[in-house]
Order: C-alpha cells, then sequence, then structure tokens
C-alpha cells in the first residue's frame, strides 16, 4: 500500500535493527566475569544464563525472525572469552561460528554492526586487573582481539561498537548489581578511563586494518534529576551524576582528557568515533538520601495507574529521548548517529508498542530538526538474560519460553515490522497510539 501523506516518513535507506549482546542469549559462556558474578548469587531468583536463549545454536532461528520482523539491521557483540579462552590463544572454532553468524546475516541482506566489548570481560584477563590495570602489556590482550575480529570481517562487516555504555560498566564499581560488583569510587574512575582507553585502541586498531570500517562507541545518555527538586543537595548530586554518567565521557572524547584529569591529555581519543552510537532508557532521579540514590521512578505519582512503569520500576522519557539526542547531536554536531538501543522491560506487551511508537515520534522529531540520524535498533530482538535481574525483565519483540525454547513474535514484534518494512508509521498507527507526554520537554 503507498504511504499516506499524514504517515511519518523516516530517511531513505534508514535501518531498522534490533540489538543483543552476546552473555545475554548465546548459553554456554563460562569463561567471563559475570558468570563469575552468577557464581556469587549475586543474579536474581539465581537464575543463569547458562543456557539463555540457547542462540549459539539456535541463531539461525533467530535470523529468520529478524527477517520476520523486516529488520535490514542486527547489532550483536563477539565474546571475547570464547574467541580468547586463554591469554594469547584463539580458539579458531568460536571464531569460525561467528564468520558462521555473520554469513547468515549477510545471506540475509542485513547489516551486522558488532560490539565488542559489551559488558563481558575474559576471566583470565580479569585476573590480570581488568579494568583496573593499564599497563601496556595488559591492554595489547584487546587490541589483539581487535585485530583478529577487524582481519577477520574485513569486507563483511563495517559497522563496530567498540564499548557498550562506559558509564554502566563504572556501575559495577560503584554498586553490587553490577559484576564485579564492588563500591569504590575511585576505582570506578579508574575502570572508567580504562574502558575509554580501550574504545581509542578499538578504534585505531579496526581503522588500520579496515579504513573502510566504521567505528563508534555506544553511550547510554541518561538525565539525572533531583528527586527532590527544592533540595540544593540533589541538585548538586544531580549534576554530579550527570558529569559522571555523561560530561566525563562527552569531554574525554571531545578532549582527549581522561575522566577528572585535568594535565595529561590522550590524544587517541580526539577525533576516535566515525559515528556515535546512542542508547537510551528510562528516567531517573538521584537523592544522597542513599537508599534513593539513582531511584527509578516507582513511587512517581505520575507512574500509576493510566502511566505504567517497565519492569524494572522504570519509567519511560521519550521527551528525554529527544534531549538525549539533541545533547549528542550538540557535542558532536558532524558526526551521524545510530540509535543502538532503546526499548521496555515490561510483560505488559500493548504498554510496550504504546512506549515504541512514543519513542519513534520523537526520533522523528530530532529527524526533521535536520540530526543525521542513520537507524535504530531496538532493545531487544528477543526475552533474554537482563544481567543482575536475570529472565525478570523482558525486553523482547519476541517472546522466549525459557523452559522450552519456543519463540513467539509479540504484538510490539508485528507493529515493529510493519514500520520497518514501511520505513514509516502509517497514520493508522498513529491514530491508534495517541502523543503520551510523560514529562514536558524542559
Ligand atoms: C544494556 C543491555 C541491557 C539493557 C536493559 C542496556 O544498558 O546495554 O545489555 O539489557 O540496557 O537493561
Amino acid at each position: 500500500m503507498p504511504a499516506q501523506s499524514n504517515d511519518i516518513h523516516f530517511p531513505k535507506g534508514f535501518l531498522w535493527g534490533t540489538a543483543t549482546a552476546a552473555h545475554q542469549i548465546e548459553g554456554g559462556n563460562t569463561n567471563n566475569n559475570w558468570w563469575l558474578f552468577e557464581k556469587k548469587g549475586k543474579i536474581k531468583n539465581n537464575d543463569s544464563a547458562l543456557i539463555a536463549c540457547d542462540h549459539w545454536n539456535r541463531y539461525k532461528q533467530d535470523f529468520d525472525l529478524l527477517k520476520k520482523l523486516n529488520c535490514n539491521a542486527y547489532r550483536m557483540s563477539i565474546e571475547w572469552s570464547r574467541v580468547f579462552p586463554q591469554p594469547g590463544t584463539l580458539d579458531k572454532k568460536a571464531l569460525d561460528h561467528y564468520v558462521t553468524m555473520i554469513d547468515e546475516l549477510l545471506k540475509r541482506k542485513v547489516t551486522p554492526f558488532v560490539t565488542l566489548f559489551h559488558f563481558t570481560l575474559p576471566i583470565w584477563w580479569c585476573n590480570e586487573g581488568g579494568l583496573l590495570n593499564r599497563d601496556r602489556e595488559h591492554l595489547e590482550h584487546f587490541s589483539q582481539f581487535c585485530r583478529v575480529l577487524a582481519t577477520t570481517f574485513k569486507g563483511k562487516v563495517k559497522y563496530w561498537n567498540t564499548i557498550n555504555e562506559p558509564s554502566i560498566v563504572m556501575l559495577g564499581y560503584l554498586t553490587d548489581m553490577f559484576a564485579p560488583g564492588e563500591k569504590n569510587i575511585a576505582k570506578a574512575i579508574k575502570a572508567l578511563g580504562t574502558v575509554m582507553l580501550m574504545h581509542a585502541i578499538a578504534y585505531h586498531t579496526i581503522k588500520s586494518v579496515d579504513p573502510y570500517a566504521k567505528v563508534g562507541i555506544v553511550h547510554n545518555v541518561q538525565i539525572p534529576m533531583p528527586y527532590n527538586p527544592k533540595s540544593i543537595m540533589d541538585n548538586l548530586l544531580a549534576k554530579f551524576v550527570d558529569y559522571l554518567f555523561n560530561g566525563a565521557i562527552i569531554r574525554a572524547l571531545q578532549s582527549g582528557k581522561l575522566p577528572f584529569q585535568i594535565f595529561s591529555r590522550h590524544n587517541e581519543l580526539v577525533n576516535s568515533n566515525d559515528f556515535i552510537g546512542l542508547n537510551f532508557y528510562n528516567f531517573i532521579r538521584v537523592s544522597l538520601k542513599l537508599k534513593d540514590l539513582a531511584t527509578s521512578a516507582t513511587d512517581n505519582p505520575l507512574c500509576g495507574t493510566d502511566k505504567l512503569c517497565a519492569g524494572l520500576g522504570w519509567e519511560p522519557y521519550p521527551e528525554g529521548f529527544y534531549l538525549a539526542i539533541k545533547r549528542m547531536h550538540h557535542a558532536f554536531p558532524n558526526l551521524p548517529m545510530y540509535i543502538t538501543e532503546n526499548g521496555i522491560g515490561t510483560d505488559n506487551d500493548a504498554w510496550r508498542q504504546n512506549v515504541l511508537i512514543d519513542h519513534l515520534k520523537m526520533m522523528h522529531k530530532a529527524l526533521q530538526e535536520g540530526i543525521d540520524i542513520k537507524g535504530y535498533f531496538y532493545w531487544s530482538l528477543i526475552d533474554n538474560f537482563e544481567w543482575a535481574q536475570g529472565y525478570m525483565s523482558r525486553f523482547g519483540l519476541v517472546a522466549v519460553d525459557f523452559k522450552t525454547q519456543k519463540r513467539t513474535i509479540k504484538p510490539s514484534g508485528k507493529l515493529y515490522a510493519q514500520i520497518a518494512k514501511a520505513n514509516a508509521i502509517s497514520s493508522s498507527i498513529l491514530k491508534k497510539f495517541p502523543q503520551d507526554i510523560y514529562r514536558p520537554i524542559v
């Protein structure tokens, strides 16, 4: 059917994808830091990623689902601890398995985006100090991984994401809800700095092998608001958290100065992105009261019966998504942008559909203002292992029955398929999902 004039259209060639990460779907990843974290009993309900979605064996079926969703792009990660189970020892069989996976995507005319570090690190590398060790030989292991992948996939994979969400990696050193689960701000800042250096390493390693590759970091923009807007302390804390979670990362990429570093400069960080990957999820508030620190908005009156909250207690914030896009564009005005993750963890799929449309409208608003967004990846293709939350929170457009591994496309998946196929949101869809205002844009 030809698109109607009051439909919302997206630019020609726009990429419609979904995103996943190896540890969350593959199963069998027992050689990384998240496996250690799981062994420490840190996962809700004692859930395990041992089988997860068994994607390692079922990837063809999952890529067929991707096609059913009419996606022309897919973001996945390659597990470092599989490719290098021991320092310097390449597992050729594991690498070949990934080659087959990429080939299967290309066969389906799906453009792969590959993430090099999506929260999991090999145990052997962690035993050598992990993110707290910045010795050259230690970081060289990561460049070796990047070099092997860039060489293997040259001509097949054009788009690379270096690091997924440096700020969330840092969270593992601020709370025990994320691996390695330490609570030490000095270590957190050091780990954040190391991750930024690893971004630069990945960028330059890949470009030296394949100058035509497009490489970019993935930053998760959070917009911290004061829990009590009248509290000076909460306001100051919101500013500090904003710096820690956004400002320090953006500044490092602009100036080469690592978080909280004043004098020394890492020039390799400057101009180390061909594009910006932006993840956006929810509204957050911060408070000096420890129990409210970085709270989700479950106690928010707006988040009541008429405005449901996501499974994790996260309040959707489509207006914040627009602000996040603007902020990253402002910081890197010459770089194209991909929305590398956006989604909602909920069992209420009607709600997912609503929230999806609300976010896409905001992305469209940014596009209309001339921001060069080239693609959108929904998080996630299938329900999966949601880190410390285990299987409690379901983000998929496709449901997974974890007892039988049966996959079923959700109504939201069908809706996404319609949009991706038309490269537009039709007026009938728009009528069905009238604009929701969560929080006015200020
Ligand atoms: C991460 C995903 C995660 C999602 C939902 C993002 O921060 O990149 O791995 O599943 O949030 O929590």
